[in-house]
């Protein structure tokens, strides 16, 4: 790939405004064409293929105390990414590398080439794995039902957000331990159906009028996988079960409200003596190679089917992560943003 073909201008979107609450808008972000930079010693011009969308990214955009600063407005909006480098200044990555990092909603990123890694993808696999199953919410599933959740052989394992990502992820493993009961939790019949042909033994739609009572009828439950807090975590607590652990892993339904949901059932924490814990998958980098194993593992004996949704083109980025919102997708959300002249890519 000659540098000469490379692009002097580069699309991106950058945040425009800070949402105070509720949902991002049409005006939230905006989109711009400025020159691509120059590229100096130690650094890399990547092309960027796929754009990850993430629940997270909602929260980037607040001001606060998080686990990473807010986006700056003006920036590019933060965004893992995977791409192919096509000019690189420093030794370790040369052009044609595939590579993942924190690219941005754009079509070209330039930094150092310590801030990104470089991937290969195992023959008959797929690019845009990187960013999924072996990526930040495969990683996610396999710590936080592992490490966090400390998974048991016969768990009655409850996973909200089911039909996501990571709670997709999650429901297999559960599945493919020995003698777990596992209810999933997500917001459509289609997803829930999905969930059942998987092999989930009770499949609940939060969304149901009687919803109350049908989790209920479950029964006590030894593993929480909380992808959503509120409401659905207050009756979880309700009904945990002595030793049981919850793994605080995301809280969806909070990240747009203006205030969240209160939790009246915490003290059952105390009483049943369970362990209720939050993390964060980046701190969490040395399980990886043994996580990308497993799930590979997984794979390959038939037990984990990964599904992406995939839309085209940066301007789909703000619609799709407002559908995620919505609940439109099943698995991994992620953007393709530009064809990749050096692969023939199966998404
Ligand atoms: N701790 C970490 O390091 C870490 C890493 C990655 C992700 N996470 C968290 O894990 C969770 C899942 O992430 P993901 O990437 O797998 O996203 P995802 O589940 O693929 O997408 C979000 C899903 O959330 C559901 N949802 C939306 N609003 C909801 C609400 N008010 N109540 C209940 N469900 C709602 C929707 O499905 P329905 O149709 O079912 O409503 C939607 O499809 C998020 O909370 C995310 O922040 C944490």
């Amino acid at each position: 790939m000659s540098s000469s073909s490379v692009s002097t201008k580069n699309t991106r979107i950058v945040l425009n405004e800070r949402p105070k609450a509720g949902p991002i808008t049409d005006t939230t972000f905006r989109t711009e064409t400025v020159d691509v930079p120059e590229v100096k010693d130690g650094e890399v011009l990547v092309k960027v293929v796929y754009t990850s969308l993430d629940p997270t990214q909602r929260g980037w955009i607040n001001e606060g105390r998080s686990y990473l600063p807010p986006v700056d407005i003006g920036a590019p909006m933060r965004a893992g990414g995977i791409g192919r480098v096509l000019v690189s200044k420093d030794d370790s990555l040369k052009a044609g590398d595939l590579v993942q990092g924190m690219f941005s909603w754009q079509e070209y990123y330039v930094g150092s080439a310590k801030s990104m890694q470089k991937k290969q993808t195992p023959e008959g696999g797929r690019d845009v794995d990187h960013l999924g199953l072996f990526g930040m919410t495969g990683l996610t599933a396999y710590v936080g039902m592992f490490d966090i959740g400390q998974i048991k052989d016969g768990d009655h394992v409850v996973i909200s957000g089911a039909a996501g990502a990571v709670g997709l992820t999650c429901t297999q493993i559960a599945l493919a331990h020995p003698k777990c009961k596992v209810t999933v939790i997500a917001g459509n019949p289609e997803k829930l159906e999905y969930l059942k042909k998987l092999g989930a033994h009770n499949v609940l739609n939060y969304k149901d009028a009687d919803f109350k009572q049908q989790f209920k009828n479950v029964g006590l439950i030894d593993l929480y996988y909380d992808n959503v807090g509120g409401a659905i975590l207050d009756q979880a607590l309700s009904q945990i079960a002595p030793y049981a652990r919850i793994v605080a892993c995301g809280a969806i339904s909070a990240y747009n409200a203006t205030k969240p949901e209160p939790i009246y059932n915490y003290f059952n924490v105390i009483s049943m003596k369970a362990t209720w814990k939050g993390f964060i998958i980046m701190d969490h980098a040395d399980r990886y190679v043994d996580g990308i194993k497993y799930l590979a593992g997984l794979q390959k004996e038939g037990k984990l089917e990964y599904q992406y949704h995939v839309t085209e083109g940066l301007d789909t980025c703000v619609g799709t992560l407002q559908d995620m919102f919505a609940g439109r997708n099943v698995g991994k959300t992620v953007v393709k943003i530009a064809r990749d002249e050096d692969r023939n890519s199966k998404l």
